[in-house]
């Protein structure tokens, strides 16, 4: 089954054409980058002006790349939700004006639900029960999946996203945007032992998480270390370097252990790391330690926001012929559970 999958929930425009639900034969994604860095975030407005303008493109290069006309594809999957609703309505009205046009099959995709197929692609084997961290720029959750298509939220965050926890602070120390890979690659130079964090603890008996307090501490250690902005992101001074050492060490602890804590009680025979922060190199290398061959995360290309992962996740619906018509809305929020 040939499927095209289309995702314009952020700053990203995709479209890709992906095979039986795991074979990628194009996956073209246009970023925004440029366009919101210089706001050191995602404008809304801005967003969805640069989805209109490079969605036909995106499409047309998605079929050029992999070779196809138009007609050879047997559905459609397109993100529904959750996401900046004007976004989404780009990405959304597009499939819908092409599943009407080629008289094909649309099926809604629930942005998680892309990122946890997103590690079906390369490892279409992955065992059921699963265990899922979805870490992203706007998303923190762990979610249990007995079966295919079933899924349960067992933890949340209370208030930022991981991502959007290091986003911020490499906004406000002058790194850039986004600011997850700059950390990434700073951290690496700099001692995670030189600040102290401590781990939240959420006192209800959930395995919630909450990156609020990371972000008021180390805004403390900036006053108290009397670290500045920084000027040139080629020359940033040791302590910045540490800072950012021991913040995500915090963010990936805290990620690490919650997850530790939800396999003792669900008993998954697979853990998943998906969404954008799933990049993260001392996070893969933490998890993969953890949780030794259970874990399962996707190559960087398919672990930020793409179409390939919405097209795998959309695979299924098609199948079973649980297609959409075309009063088919976009929902800012959207639960997958
Ligand atoms: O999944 P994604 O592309 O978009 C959302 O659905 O939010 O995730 C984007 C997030 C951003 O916060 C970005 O800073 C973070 O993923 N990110 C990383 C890395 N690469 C992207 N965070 C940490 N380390 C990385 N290497
Ligand atoms: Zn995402």
């Amino acid at each position: 089954m040939l499927v095209l999958g289309i995702e314009s929930s952020c700053d990203e425009t995709a479209a890709a054409l992906v095979e039986d639900g795991h074979v990628v034969l194009s996956n073209v994604v246009a970023s925004q980058v440029e366009t919101h860095s210089s706001f050191g975030g995602v404008v809304p407005e801005l967003a969805s002006r640069e989805h209109l303008r490079n969605i036909g493109f995106v499409v047309r290069k998605a079929f050029g790349d992999a070779g196809k006309n138009y007609d050879r594809i047997d559905g459609i999957a397109v993100t529904q939700g959750p996401g900046l609703i004007g976004s989404l309505l780009v990405g959304l009205s597009y499939a819908k004006a092409m599943a009407f046009a080629l008289k094909k099959p649309l099926a809604p995709v629930n942005h998680i639900e892309g990122h946890i197929y997103s590690a079906f692609i390369e490892h279409p084997g992955i065992a059921y029960p699963l265990l899922a961290l979805v870490v992203s720029g706007g998303h923190t959750s762990l979610i249990v999946s007995p079966e295919p298509e079933r899924y349960r939220l067992i933890a949340r965050t209370r208030d930022d996203a991981a991502g959007e926890a290091l986003d911020k602070l490499a906004k406000f120390l002058g790194l850039g945007y986004p600011g997850g890979p700059v950390i990434d690659r700073l951290a690496g130079r700099g001692d995670p032992r030189s600040f102290h964090f401590s781990i939240p603890k959420i006192s209800d008996g959930t395995l919630d998480f909450s990156f609020s307090g990371f972000k008021t501490a180390a805004l403390r250690h900036i006053q108290q270390a009397g670290i500045k902005t920084c000027r040139s992101p080629k020359k940033v001074p040791q302590k910045v370097l540490d800072l950012v050492a021991s913040y995500q060490q915090a963010i990936v602890d805290t990620l690490v252990a919650q997850t530790r804590k939800a396999a003792r009680q669900h008993f998954p025979q697979s853990i998943l790391l998906v969404g954008g922060v799933a990049c993260n190199s001392l996070l893969r290398r933490t998890f993969t330690e953890a949780f030794e061959e259970k874990v399962y995360y996707p190559s960087p290309i398919l672990t930020t926001d793409n179409a390939a992962m919405i097209a795998a996740a959309g695979t299924p619906k098609l199948r079973r012929g649980a297609a959409a018509d075309l009063h088919l809305n976009a929902f800012a929020e959207l639960p997958l559970c």
